[in-house]
Formats: C-alpha cells, structure tokens, sequence
C-alpha cells in the first residue's frame, strides 16, 4: 500500500467532503438498506464499568463532600454534567476483579466509621514507580453502595451491581439484594437503608453473578461456576421487580467455557432469570515481535509505529466474530436466545508509563487511535443489536479506555467521549443492514503482509432520522464513498467528523481540546446517492432527515 506520513495532513472541514452527485472516481460504497432492520439498538449498549482500581473512584469520581472541586455530595461535578450530556444508560461496579473480594457492608454507614480494607489490586505489578498508599490501595469505603446509587440517580442511568461469589456467601448476597431493594420499612436492611438516607428502594435490576469465574473470580470449571451461579441466582426475592442475571461469561475465544457452563445449566432444565452472559475483550498489540503474554504483549498508548495502529484496530474487529461465535454456541442450549450477550468490559489495554498520575494504576492516555476503536466496536455492537442487549467500556475514568482524565481539579473529556457523544443518537434506534465495500488498509505484521477493513460502520433509523457512523482506519487515505440510502429519500444531512492532525495526538490535562468533533448542516438537492470524503483516522456521524 502507498502510505504517506499522516503527519501534516490538513483537516478538510466536512462540507468540503461531500458532493452531491455521483462520482464515477469513488473508490468505495456505503449502501444503507432501510427497509431491512436487525434489531433496537439497546441504550445499555452505550453502558460503563466502575470498579475500585487506582483512580477510578478515588480522584476520578469521588472527590469527597468538603473537597475545594465542585461537587454533588462528593461527586465530581464535572463528571455528572459531561456523563448527562452523552445518555450513559447503566454503569456497572464494584468491578472487575474487585467485586470478587469486595463485602458491600463495609461502604455502608456513617463514613467516619466505615473499615479500611486491602483493595484487590494492592499487589499489582502495574503500580507506576513510588505511588504513595491512599485509598487506591487500603480502601477507605467512602464510596459504597449509596454513594454509587447516587451517582446513577444524578446521572440517569441504571446500576449493574456484581456480586461477590469468590469470598462471601449466597446468602450476603440475598441481602445486598434486600438492602438495595426491598419496599420501605418492610426489614431491618431496608430500615438501615432510610437511615443512610434512602427510604425508597433503589430498585437495582441488573446484578452480575460473578466477575471472570474463570480467573480473578475464583478459578472455577464452567461446571463448579454452574452449580455457583444456581445457588446465587435461584430463589432471590424479586421485590416486585424483573431482575435480570448476568452470568460471568468467557474470556474472549473461549467457546469450551460458554458450551460447558450453557450445557451444565440446561442439564437442570433451563436458564431461570438468567438475561445476559458476559463476554470480556480487551485489544492489546501481541503481533509486533512481543509475547502473546497478555502482561508482556502490550504496546504504548500514544508512542506507537503505525503498523500498531493497525494491529490495535484489528484486535478491536475481533470483537464480531466474538459474538457471533459465542451465540452460535449458546443457542445450541437456548434455541429461542432468551439470553443475550453482554460485553460488560471492552476497550484497549497498553503498557503502564502514560497515566496522569502516579495513583492511577492501569491509568492511560487516549488518542484518536482509542476514538477510532470505540467507534468501530459500537458500530459492531448495532450490526448485533439482535444479539447484544448491554455493553460497558472499561473504564470509566482515569483507567483503561476512559471517557474522561481527572487529577485533583483538572477533568478532560478523551476522544473516546466524544464518539460516545457523536453516537448517543443511535441508542432506541432500529439498527438496519449496511453493505460496505471498501479499499482493504494494508500493513505488515512481523514481517508479513496483513490488511483490515479499511472502512467500518453502521445505521439506524428513529422517526424520520437516519443515522449513519463510520470510520476510516487508513492512517493516509481520504476515503471518497459513494453512498445510497436504499428505501428512503434524504433532504438534509448534519456531519460531524472526529479526526486529529496526527495520529498519536490526543487530550491531555495541560491540552484538554486538542480533539473535538466539528459539525455542518448540507442540503441533499437529489434523492440519489451522494459522495462523501472521510479523513483518515477519523470517526464520522452522519444524520440524515428523510421524508
Ligand atoms: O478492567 C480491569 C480488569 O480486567 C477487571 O477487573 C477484570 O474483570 C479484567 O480482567
């Protein structure tokens, strides 16, 4: 492939990028299939994932109640009013591998009296160089299961509670589940709730049974987590509510821990209130002449070659035969698919050494190359939305692919937030049928010739909008793309496009703006297909009105 140095290549404004005629020169084609839906686009696809590690509750969401940093009841005011913005659905905690040591009634009470507690990741390897002990370390329980609750309300979105089921019992977890849930007055724990504030219960749906039993959550066998998974879900009061139970899934490919757990569980007839089954899948560079050590394999956030910039994204694109894989094997068990997918952690994972602050353990930069990822894999995600009914970037804030860097009182929004931003229009949409034909983006992978698609996307439809995302993962190549929307006529379009001015840059705290998304509005003057010119790098929402 003909490269050239993506450094230098001027930002084009979008209305230069489209033509509206039809371009015999057009390299590739979008066709848009109206009339042929797969699915609704579930909002708590657009979903995230707070778990207590480094900087994530301390620093990043919680700042505490006296804190100088504008705050609602000790919660980062910035985080709620940017959260707001971009409809964050469902957020799930307390992690992770956290959840799995973590007792919720140490983070109830009086905070003055709540025990501190050995965090999970007190011993991790990845700590940055000298980071001091505080509350990432030996946690202080300051943020428990009111203050996370609170943090949902004021963000409108639903909690996804995960269950301790490596180091605590079924039956702690039957109370956290009448703590959070049951009607007021009616018991003690329900009792103890008004008197930390909330008389009302909270009416928590989503409760995840287990965190990656497989590993941090207790190295079971698909069967022992069975048996694990019956004994906590069966029989827990619902309150009035339609609880819904995410069982702890596979660790990417792993096909052998989906069949085993499905065919243990149909054994004994069925799959209960069992909603969602969690499927975890980090990208990290392994090609480039490194290990396949997942500690070992990872590149640098923002220092990379650009074959890692291919590399990463291909990793990303795995995700689809991921779920389409996982499914076929479910449904070998649940012939009607009563349960979905949920990828309740995605996103990607790079070597220690660009965290903004010696605190954050697993701390990252992210760039455009992360903007880019995350619109590719929500994009997948929609081509899915008869498959996937939840989905959560990990994590939320100063962690891995984070929407949002904060130290003390700076906050920046990453490029990643800006596509969640660009994106919130498809949620509720009906995802329809793309077809994409496109020049393949070549690079070499230790020496030998590989390529990924060199466009990516998808659309939905809500009322008389049509929303179409796509992105360019050349790193040199403007795409010229012919594109016809099949069973509708379009009169206006609005373009935003997220791009940047080289491939590694990115919003840092003394640069927070270096990226952000750029709109026009154009007027579509025939009902035929149209041209439109994506940058490289980029990531682009086009929202159509049809008549
Ligand atoms: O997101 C960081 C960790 O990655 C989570 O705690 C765990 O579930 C996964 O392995």
């Amino acid at each position: 492939m003909k490269r050239r140095d993506f450094l230098g290549v001027s930002m084009i404004a979008s209305a230069a990028m489209f033509t509206n005629r039809f371009s015999q020169s057009a390299e590739a084609r979008i066709e848009v299939l109206t009339g042929e839906p797969i699915g609704r686009i579930a909002p708590e696809i657009y979903g995230h994932f707070v778990e207590h590690l480094g900087g994530v509750v301390y620093d990043g969401i919680w700042v505490g109640e006296n804190s100088k940093i504008p705050n609602a009841g000790g919660i980062r005011r910035d985080l709620i009013d940017a959260l707001r913005k971009i409809k964050p659905s469902v957020v799930r905690w307390p992690g992770g591998c956290f959840a799995d040591s973590y007792n919720w009634r140490d983070g109830i009470g009086a905070r003055g009296e709540r025990p501190r507690r050995p965090n999970f990741w007190v011993d991790a390897p990845e700590w940055p160089k000298n980071a001091p002990d505080g509350p990432w370390k030996y946690d202080t329980n300051q943020f428990g299961t009111n203050e996370f609750l609170r943090f949902c309300q004021l963000i409108d979105a639903q909690p996804y509670l995960a269950a301790n089921l490596r180091s605590l019992t079924a039956k702690d977890f039957y109370e956290w589940v009448d703590y959070c849930n049951s009607p007021a007055g009616s018991t003690t724990l329900a009792e103890m709730r008004a008197a930390n504030g909330q008389r009302e219960p909270y009416k928590v749906r989503y409760w995840g049974v287990g965190n990656e039993s497989w590993g941090c959550g207790g190295n079971f066998t698909p069967e022992e987590y069975a048996a694990e998974y019956r004994r906590f879900s069966e029989w827990v009061p619902r309150y009035g509510l339609n609880l819904e139970f995410i069982g702890s899934g596979p660790n990417g490919g792993d096909l052998a821990w989906s069949r085993r757990f499905f065919a243990r569980l149909a054994e004994r007839g069925g799959f209960g209130r069992m909603a969602g089954w969690a499927l975890h899948h980090y990208s990290w560079n392994v090609s480039q002449g490194r290990t396949s050590d997942w500690r070992q394999g990872k590149g640098d956030a923002v220092n990379y070659p650009v074959e890692e910039w291919y590399e990463l994204l291909y990793q990303a694109g795995i995700m689809e035969s991921l779920i389409t894989d996982h499914w076929a094997v479910m449904g070998e068990f649940d012939r009607q698919h009563r349960v979905k997918l949920v990828v309740d952690e995605w996103g990607a994972w790079y070597k220690p050494g660009t965290e903004s602050h010696n605190t954050h353990l697993l701390g990252q930069q992210s760039t455009i190359r992360d903007a880019v990822l995350a619109g590719l894999t929500l994009d997948i995600f929609h081509r899915h939305a008869d498959k996937v009914s939840m989905a959560n970037v990990a994590q939320l804030i100063n962690c891995l692919h984070s929407l949002f860097i904060a130290h003390e009182d700076k906050f920046v929004l990453t490029p990643s937030y800006h596509v969640f931003d660009m994106y919130a229009a498809h949620q509720g949409g009906q995802s329809v049928r793309t077809v994409f034909s496109a020049p393949r983006s070549s690079y070499n992978r230790n020496g030998v010739r590989a390529s990924i698609p060199g466009l990516n996307g998808s659309a939905s439809l809500q009322g008389n909008q049509l929303i179409l995302t796509v992105t360019n993962h050349d790193v040199a190549q403007t795409r010229e793309t012919e594109i016809a929307v099949r069973g509708a006529t379009i009169n206006e379009i609005s373009i935003t496009s997220l791009t940047a001015t080289n491939i590694h840059e990115h919003n840092s705290l003394d640069n927070p703006r270096a990226i952000e998304p750029k709109t026009s509005r154009i007027e579509a003057r025939s009902g035929g297909p149209f041209v439109y010119r994506f940058p490289p790098a980029s990531v682009t929402r086009l929202q159509m009105t049809m008549t």
